[in-house]
């Protein structure tokens, strides 16, 4: 009834055109969508659509800083791991707001000493646990990989060397905190870090810590499972703290 109501309302004050116009909007959505869920059709998991962070699904004081869930685009991050030119076997894997764990499930095809995502929402913690042991079942190779249900201001690093992954998680107060747990942990102890920044709304933040130079952007191929085309910064320790 609603929805007739609506509809009324928008071709009196639109005119008949609307409707051609908000059928294709709603196509291109459920392409989209449809594009972006093979994911989970492939592996029997549940990581696709977006998540408004609203009361109901996050408790935590830091939730006005937090960016709804959507997960990284699985052709991106392919083409990001590409990129890593190092012995991953040393390094351990940290996705900053995990969400249902995409990026985990990602990273295990990648021999990294450890995977770890952190996450505050309890409703997507939960999620990501269920999809980890899911998939787990269909790959005994699965590495140890590891979900947290804290809040990312509040995540001790380990002392091995590093691969970060932000998809835009937080911003503000929360990613300056996260950002000096960050520096201070690298000055304790200087070790490589690679800071991959998926859709990097705070860069110049990172640029600014003075442990980090920035490389070139990467470049990611067109994916039309994405809403946009994010770009992705990427950033690795100086030689030295500084
Ligand atoms: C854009 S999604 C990225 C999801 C996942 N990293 C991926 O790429 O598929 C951002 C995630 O960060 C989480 N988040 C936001 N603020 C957070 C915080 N302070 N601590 C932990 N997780 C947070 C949100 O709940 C959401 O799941």
């Amino acid at each position: 009834m609603n929805f007739f109501v609506t509809m009324v309302r928008k071709i009196r004050d639109e005119g008949f055109l609307i409707i051609p116009r908000l059928f294709c909007k709603n196509l291109v959505y459920a392409v989209r969508n449809w594009r972006d869920a093979e994911f989970d059709r492939r592996h029997g998991v549940c990581t696709s659509g977006f998540l408004e962070l609203n009361k109901a699904l996050v408790s935590s004081k830091n939730r006005d800083f937090g960016v709804r869930y959507q997960p990284t685009s699985a052709r991106h991050f392919e083409c990001m791991m590409s990129r890593l030119d190092v012995d991953l076997r040393d390094y351990t894997f940290v996705d900053f707001g995990c969400g249902k764990g995409r990026v985990l499930l990602m990273a295990a095809h990648y021999p990294f000493a450890g995977i770890i995502g952190v996450e505050f929402s309890r409703v997507l913690y939960q999620q990501a646990l269920d999809n980890v042991a899911h998939y787990g079942l269909g790959h005994p190779e699965f590495p140890h990989v590891q979900v947290k249900w804290t809040d990312a201001a509040e995540f001790s690093l380990p002392d091995t060397p590093l691969v970060l992954y932000f998809f835009d998680p937080f911003r503000g107060q929360v990613m300056a905190q996260v950002l000096d747990n960050i520096r201070a942990s690298f000055v304790r102890l200087p070790r490589p870090i690679h800071l991959i920044y998926y859709a990097p709304v705070h860069a110049q933040m990172v640029e600014a810590l003075g442990i980090f130079r920035r490389l070139s952007d990467l470049p990611l191929p067109f994916d039309p499972a994405v809403p946009r085309q994010y770009e992705c910064a990427w950033f690795e320790t100086l030689a030295r703290s500084s």
